[in-house]
């Protein structure tokens, strides 16, 4: 950096703004992004087809939901539908601020998806469904969060969030699940 006594300060913002200028079709990922983007930006088109998978789960889910006392559950799936939208959104914002292209595409958006769409005949067997799907999402997201470790801490903290979500999520289809059924499904719960 080519520094002039009498203005470094000057110098400097000088060259900050010709490097910042020199990577603004980077957008958001500046010298100082330890992570691999294209790693980043695959992991994060598989996260962004399991969250949408979770959006259509959840509305099916909410729609079809009858039966006795299913008033209380279609607001759980309508509420979790929503909390599912935002991740979606968030995910598919991140990797446009890393310079991808949010993968929306419906083809082969199971394949692409961590947790699989499966609708449930019933009641209890769409809770049973979500509270595998939340599971799934909360142990693959424990693991995207330890990846991303310092590597991108912003893409860490966004997962760190939804992961928060999805265990509460886990925890409500639990809940539900004991409610309808008067026994959990499984010994312990996410
Ligand atoms: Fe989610
Ligand atoms: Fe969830």
């Amino acid at each position: 950096m080519a520094k002039t006594n009498n203005q470094p300060f000057l110098t400097d913002v000088q060259e900050l703004r010709s490097r910042a200028r020199s990577s603004i079709e980077k957008g958001a990922v500046t010298p100082a992004y330890q992570g691999d983007v294209e790693q980043t930006i695959d992991i994060l088109q598989s996260v962004l087809a399991t969250e949408i998978v979770c959006v259509l789960r959840y509305t099916m889910n909410a729609i079809a939901a009858t039966g006795l006392s299913s008033e209380s559950v279609k607001e759980e799936f309508d509420q979790h539908a929503k909390e599912e939208q935002g991740h979606m959104r968030a995910v598919a914002e991140r990797i446009n601020q890393l310079g991808g292209s949010p993968n929306f595409n419906p083809e082969g958006l199971a394949s692409r998806s961590a947790s699989q769409y499966v609708e449930g005949a019933n009641l209890v067997e769409m809770i049973k469904e979500n509270l595998v799907a939340e599971r799934i999402a909360c142990e693959h997201y424990r693991e995207l969060i330890r990846y991303f470790g310092d590597k991108d801490p912003t893409t860490r903290v966004m997962m760190e969030g939804i992961l928060t979500n999805e265990e509460e999520h886990a925890n409500d289809m639990h809940d539900l699940l004991v409610a309808h059924e008067g026994k959990p499904m499984l010994k312990t719960h996410a």
